[in-house]
């Protein structure tokens, strides 16, 4: 086991390369990955060394600059070229969270924008990935606050329901549905997390308890198919969870398991909120329908370890992710503060329109 960590960072601009927490190895080993080249970005975001929407979302934009790094022309004609090339590559690597298409486009923005040589443009892109960064880490402690505002007044302190990982690990910082934790935590308001473990991939069971371990925020690990048990024991006051991308309509997509946990709370007649920056919204996208959905290895569902769970002759299916619709959505909490689903289109930032162009 790790001795106890102040912060999470898990990407951080350190000795002109990137350092990555290895979120593969967690919680048994607290170790970095060093990345100097775009390729190796791509791979560690594909291969989940790096993983939540936010935290892909910064690890693309340091990729971006890597790649650039690597190109050798002078001519900013060529360069560009280059650049789309390593563009489409981490682009490549995750379909589902919008966070990763977002950073890229605001990358390539940048450099596309910047007059003046090749080096200039290199240390514009460096400036924006660090940029992209430092927001997140901002919007991730507005988030948390503001959800304060919208926690149940009864009781006093709250027990609070959270699935897969939307912490500091899954952002540049802080967490989403885990900055709303941190945040009603030094507030007094939170009594204790329950955490999904989140199968197949357990980010709930190996990341989001121990970043609850790491604070000393008492949590409770429950399997996936306990959480409509707990509910009904009255053992669960709020969900709060995070997103990957979210519909103009309000539809949000997050991992696997995060629909049923709406339909048994809206059951439960508890709350249900999505922490999400305005980032992860899609406005592109009318409706949730539309959000591709990444299927994983089926090797994530029959095989634990070394140990193969099924006998031959089996088929699988193993989408990564799923999509709440609106209604089932008490508010998404962003930076903007608490949002009905419905009202999201009036908040559109002006930085969403990066997508379309
Ligand atoms: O497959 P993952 O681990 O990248 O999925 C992560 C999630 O679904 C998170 O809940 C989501 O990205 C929000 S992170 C703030």
């Amino acid at each position: 086991m790790t001795s106890s960590i102040n912060q999470v960072y898990p990407v951080i601009w350190h000795n002109n390369s990137v350092s990555l927490i290895d979120q593969t190895r967690l919680p048994n080993e607290y170790t970095f990955v060093e990345i100097h080249r775009s390729e190796d970005m791509a791979q560690a975001i594909k291969t989940m060394i790096v993983r939540g929407a936010p935290a892909i979302g910064v690890a693309a934009a340091y990729g971006m600059y890597l790649g650039a790094r690597e190109i050798e022309t002078g001519d900013r004609h060529e360069f560009l070229q280059h650049l789309d090339k390593v563009a489409q590559l981490l682009r490549s690597t995750r379909p589902t969270a919008v966070n990763l298409f977002w950073a890229i486009s605001r990358m390539l923005k940048a450099a596309y924008e910047t007059l003046g040589t090749v080096e200039d443009i290199k240390q514009i892109l460096l400036q924006t990935a660090q940029a992209i960064n430092i927001e997140d880490l901002q919007t991730c402690h507005a988030i948390g606050d503001n959800g304060l505002a919208v926690l149940p007044t009864t009781p006093e302190k709250l027990t609070l329901l959270t699935h897969c990982n939307a912490g500091a690990l899954a952002t540049a910082g802080y967490g989403t549905a885990l900055g709303v934790v941190r945040s009603a935590w030094r507030e007094g308001r939170l009594e204790r997390v329950f955490a999904d473990e989140t199968r197949p991939r357990l980010q709930g069971a190996k990341l989001t308890t121990w970043e609850c371990v790491q604070e000393g925020i008492p949590v409770t690990l429950i399997t996936d198919n306990m959480a409509a048990h707990c509910m009904k024991q009255g053992l669960i006051h709020v969900v709060v969870v995070g997103a990957d991308r979210i519909a103009a309509n309000g539809d949000a997509a997050n991992k696997i398991g995060t629909y049923s946990l709406a339909i048994a709370a809206k059951a439960h007649n508890i709350p249900f909120f999505v922490a999400a920056p305005l980032s992860t919204v899609d406005f592109e996208l009318t409706d949730g329908s539309k959000i591709p959905i990444e299927e994983r290895d089926p090797t994530e569902i029959y095989q634990v370890g070394d140990t193969i769970l099924t006998p031959g002759g089996v088929d699988f299916y193993n989408p990564a992710f799923d999509v709440t619709p609106a209604e089932l959505i008490t508010a998404i909490i962003t930076e903007n503060g608490a949002i009905a689903p419905g009202e999201l289109v009036k908040s559109q930032p002006q930085h969403s329109k990066l997508l379309a162009e």
